[in-house]
């Protein structure tokens, strides 16, 4: 079989800054000027600007660099011999320096891969570039496909989830159809809406209001008087402030703008200062929130008249931002917010089919739960009365004219319409009562940015309102916007830089909303190229409940193209694109059941890692294991869908090897074999939501094959498999690959150090063992075989995928994970020593003899060694018993010699200080039996030595009193050297005496 380039060489540290300037934000990129210089040699006029991005459409979650989309796809088909320059030509590195000299922000984004060139290269193989196809089955907002298309493949793009779907038809296939004009029709119809809103919505603000900052009223329980509560006075990082006077006698309080801070005190009532629970608040204030909306979508003017105090005092509009800052609201502003509500009351019969009124899944939909859990019911009671009003009247806009544009132009019409509903879409992002004011931008913090930073939608105490319409809509669509570096971040400047790289390529793509569980039904068997996938991360987000807030406009928009049959076609086979069963548009939810996410709140009861303990926690939908199983399922069909000497590419990313454990033992089961690793940067260093609890921004590129090279091994011995020079080799070739490319990357510390036991991960599912493959399991176990049927599945397949899933977890993980860490103490020892300027030959003895120190100390400072790149002294204890089992102890035995703790039921903590200091005093003598343990007793009597005393007097008093090797010396060094201050604080060593320690280490092992 080929090989292709992908499998052997990439421009990584190019293609990585490319990623890195795309996904930062703008005023985060100027850092990168000096590494592009490095590069191109050119630097460039431009960098802190605007650029339209594919993500401006509409927001998606965990959306990858085009830069890395566009290299891998063409890495993947290309052969691995191919001449370099060509490659980058082909790419568009050649032209990076010319856009450098313009005014265009100079990355790959924004050139056009050479496609003529790449015709040329195919043409030696008597092909042409249209015959290859590439599938991204989990597309997401599309950054994958968009760049197989751009290089002129046959791209395939599916979702299971509708709002991305949308996304993806109009990222990839309208562009692709329509070209140019496309552009210009969106663009004169964003121009219409606007010229409508400004006469028809505009009156509802005064001229001035760019954002309003609307505080929740509540009424003090003990003495009655008006509340606004709100989480800052604070409007600016410093200042202004928002003053408020109290009148205490009269319970009311005036609000002013000043430069200086006066005192605030949240959750208290400014008159009596009893304190304001959160909680009752929120409820009280939104049962009264949803009775004044129900009284104006009754149409009951009289009453919503006789509101208009209540909804004043409900929504307290407090400040407004204008172009010359901030100003008190006054009395203009109350009225327009009035006049808001009383004609949404004397419209309410009107907009009715237009207010997107269905009730929020309660139950399914987890990420809106705590609003939920305040009676927040239907989804239209997200907004304020003006916000509903706009909100439905935009709605009834852009539907009526769709079914205008459709009667007049078809299916074109129906696709201008589909860009109209994104930028309400945008807009009602920014314009709903979960919003927040964040003070440190002054800006909106919009309802995406909350799910950003805690995967839920809750309210703040206060909420915001954003802009006049028209300025809104303005901002959502930029139809003025003609120069690149001038967006925003509007519509109109992406469609059009999409449809001039898409033009003349419709026939080229397909789009589907299909569950990628069917990938080979939808596609057919052994028809594809490439895959290239981006999965989700287990519970990293969940797409279904947070997309269902944008469903709910797209679906009442889209309707008359829905209706008619465009969007969501389930017609002919040549037309079909809707293939997920039991579910239509014409439903107010999203579908849940099959989307591969785990979800945290699944709890199963059955515990243990046997195989029959694993398959039972495989039925409870959404647990963990019920992802594992359904990746696995996933990857057969990939595996069914791909030509034989097809390729294909899954881009991971998590901070936990338990995590890396699950994807890669179901990459293995399904028969795939990892052929090559690559560390990319894929997230923004500025992003503020850590991934799985830790700041994470590179993932691994994992490059799978039908067949390759294995190492094959007659053994389901862990202590065997860790003895085997081939396993070995293969296990740590790829541990090397991950942990070069992430120093290129240049990952931080802790992701160098998961990213090489990912990359051991992924080596070991090159070895196999033939007996595991011949079924070895008893045939007729009953709980398999119901597990089959259950799952409509082959009992055969179920059986293999058993036994090879439990192979891969219980021989292969352990050894993997032994021989990563082992690695990367090799690594850290030699840095360790080097950096404490010990000689380089007696730096190679010390490492050569901690290496070989006994089972116990290996586990001890294999365990120790993953500590350091957390930022605890623990580590659970499946990671830490696996490491131990490979080398032949337990963490039990470990904890009777006293090298570590019980800390809470899962987690171990490794002895040093403290612990180390308390174990000397009452037990010494079992710390005498392990080298690691001798090192803790040596290190404290060092400490405990005056560090005036010459050094080597101080060696040779300590050698008398108690025996102990040159191991033990290397050892104790290497913990000084790599301890934190906290650890070393409790033997009493500071910096003050931590050099003569380190001095008289290094004189004791020299002699
Ligand atoms: C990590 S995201 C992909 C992001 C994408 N690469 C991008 O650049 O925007 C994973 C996607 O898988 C989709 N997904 C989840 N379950 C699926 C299923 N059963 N079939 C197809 N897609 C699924 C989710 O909706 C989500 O958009």
């Amino acid at each position: 079989m080929d090989k292709k380039l992908v499998e052997e060489w990439l421009p990584l540290s190019e293609i990585n800054l490319h990623a890195a300037v795309e996904i930062s934000f703008r005023i985060a990129r100027n850092k990168y000027r000096s590494q592009f210089l490095d590069l191109y040699g050119t630097n460039p006029s431009v960098f802190n600007v605007g650029t339209p991005q594919p993500n401006n459409l509409h927001p998606w979650f965990a959306r990858r660099p085009i830069a890395l989309s566009r290299i891998l796809n063409l890495a993947a088909v290309l052969p691995c011999n191919i001449d370099k320059d060509t490659f980058r030509r082909i790419v568009g590195f050649n032209y990076i320096s010319n856009l450098a000299t313009q005014k265009i922000l100079p990355i790959l984004l924004n050139v056009d891969p050479e496609r003529g060139l790449l015709n040329d290269v195919f043409k030696k193989y008597e092909k042409n570039s249209s015959e290859i196809t590439i599938v991204d089955p989990m597309a997401g907002g599309g950054s994958i496909p968009l760049e197989a298309l751009r290089l002129g493949f046959r791209t395939v793009a599916m979702e299971y989830n509708p709002v991305a779907y949308l996304i993806l038809k109009a990222t990839l296939e309208y562009p692709a159809k329509y070209g140019v004009k496309l552009y210009e029709e969106v663009r004169a119809e964003a121009e219409r809406l606007i010229c409508w809103a400004r006469g028809e919505l505009g009156k509802y603000y005064p001229e001035d209001a760019m954002n309003y900052v609307i505080a929740r009223g509540y009424r003090c329980r003990s003495c009655g008087g008006l509340i606004p509560i709100i989480h800052t006075t604070r409007l600016g990082k410093n200042g202004p402030y928002i003053k408020f006077s109290f009148d205490k006698d009269r319970k009311s309080f005036m609000v002013d703008i000043s430069n200086v801070e006066t005192e605030f005190e949240r959750l208290r009532c400014p008159y009596c200062r009893s304190p304001v629970v959160k909680d009752i608040a929120l409820r009280e204030w939104v049962s009264r929130h949803k009775r004044l909306l129900r009284v104006a979508l009754n149409g009951d003017f009289k009453s919503a008249k006789e509101s208009v105090e209540e909804l004043n005092q409900t929504h307290i509009l407090l400040v407004k931002q204008t172009g010359r800052g901030f100003k008190a609201t006054g009395k203009e502003d109350v009225e327009k917010f009035t006049e808001a509500y009383l004609d949404l009351a004397r419209l309410s019969g009107e907009l009715k089919e237009y207010i997107p009124s269905d009730p929020i899944a309660r139950r399914e939909n987890e990420v809106f739960k705590p609003i939920t859990d305040l009676e927040v019911e239907y989804w239209y009671e997200l907004f304020n009365p003006r916000q509903l009003l706009i909100l439905s009247e935009l709605i009834k806009y852009v539907r009526v004219r769709a079914e205008e544009l459709i009667k007049e132009k078809g299916e074109f019409g129906a696709t201008i319409a589909l860009y109209l509903s994104f930028g309400v879409n945008k807009l009602a992002n920014f314009n709903n009562i979960t919003t927040t004011w964040d003070d440190s931008t002054k800006t909106i913090r919009e309802l995406l940015d909350h799910y950003a930073r805690t995967r839920k939608i809750g309210f703040g105490l206060e909420y915001c309102e954003a802009k006049r319409i028209d300025q809104a809509l303005n901002w959502v669509f930029e139809p003025d916007v003609e120069e690149p570096t001038k967006t925003h971040g509007g519509i109109c400047p992406v469609v059009k830089y999409l449809c001039s790289w898409l033009d003349g390529l419709g026939d080229r793509v397909r789009v589907f909303m299909a569950d990628a569980m069917v990938l080979s039904k939808v596609l057919g068997g052994k028809s594809v190229d490439v895959i290239n996938v981006d999965p989700p991360y287990f519970d990293q987000h969940t797409y279904s409940d947070i997309s269902e807030f944008f469903w709910q406009i797209l679906r009442i928009t889209l309707s008359p193209a829905i209706d008619v049959g465009y969007l969501f076609s389930r017609g002919e086979s040549s037309r079909a694109e809707l293939f997920v069963s039991g579910w239509s548009p014409i439903l107010s939810t999203v579908p849940r059941d099959n989307e591969v996410i785990e979800r945290k709140t699944v709890k199963v009861s059955v515990k243990g890692r046997s195989a029959l303990e694993i398959l039972e926690r495989m039925k409870t939908p959404h647990s963990r294991d019920w992802y594992v199983k359904n990746m696995w399922i996933f990857f057969r069909e990939v595996y069914k869908s791909l030509k034989d000497d097809g390729v294909l590419i899954v881009w991971f990313t998590h901070s936990d090897p338990e995590a890396w454990e699950g994807i890669l033992s179901a990459l293995y089961a399904s028969g795939f074999i990892i052929t090559k690793v690559w560390t990319i940067r894929t997230e923004m260093a500025e992003r503020r939501v850590a991934l799985a609890g830790s700041a994470f921004f590179s993932s691994l590129a994992i490059v799978a094959r039908k067949a390759g090279e294995r190492v094959v091994v007659g053994t389901r011995s862990i202590r065997d498999l860790s003895m085997n020079e081939d396993v070995k080799q293969a296990i740590m070739s790829s541990a090397v690959d991950a942990l070069q490319s992430a120093i290129e990357s240049g990952a931080s510390e802790h992701e160098k150090y998961i990213m090489a036991l990912a990359g051991a991960i992924a080596g070991a599912t090159r070895i196999w063992n033939p007996s595991i493959e011949a079924v070895s399991v008893k045939r007729g176990v009953r709980p398999i075989d119901e597990f089959a049927r259950t799952e409509s599945l082959d009992v055969e397949d179920v059986y293999r995928f058993v036994v090879m899933l439990q192979f891969f977890r219980e021989s292969l993980y352990p050894v993997a994970l032994y021989h990563g860490v082992s690695r990367i103490l090799e690594g850290t020892l030699k840095e360790a020593f080097t950096k404490a300027g010990v000689e380089k030959t007696l730096a190679e003895n010390m490492v050569n003899d901690i290496l070989l120190v006994d089972n116990d100390s290996k586990a001890f400072l294999l365990l120790w060694m993953s500590t350091r790149f957390s930022e605890e002294s623990t580590v659970e204890y499946d990671f830490g018993e696996k490491i131990c089992k490979v080398i032949g102890t337990s963490l039990d035995r470990l904890k009777n010699l006293g090298l570590l703790e019980t800390k809470g039921g899962t987690t171990r903590k490794i002895i040093y200080g403290r612990e180390a200091v308390d174990l000397i005093k009452r037990r010494v003598e079992i710390l005498d039996k392990t080298v690691s343990g001798m090192a803790l007793r040596l290190t404290k009597i060092l400490a405990d030595t005056p560090a005036v005393e010459e050094t080597s007097r101080a060696a040779e008093r300590v050698k008398t009193l108690f025996p102990f090797s040159r191991q033990v010396v290397a050892v104790a060094l290497f913990l000084l050297l790599t301890a934190r201050e906290d650890e070393l604080e409790p033997f009493g060593i500071t910096r003050l005496n931590k050099p003569f320690i380190e001095n008289v280490l290094k004189l004791l092992y020299g002699r």
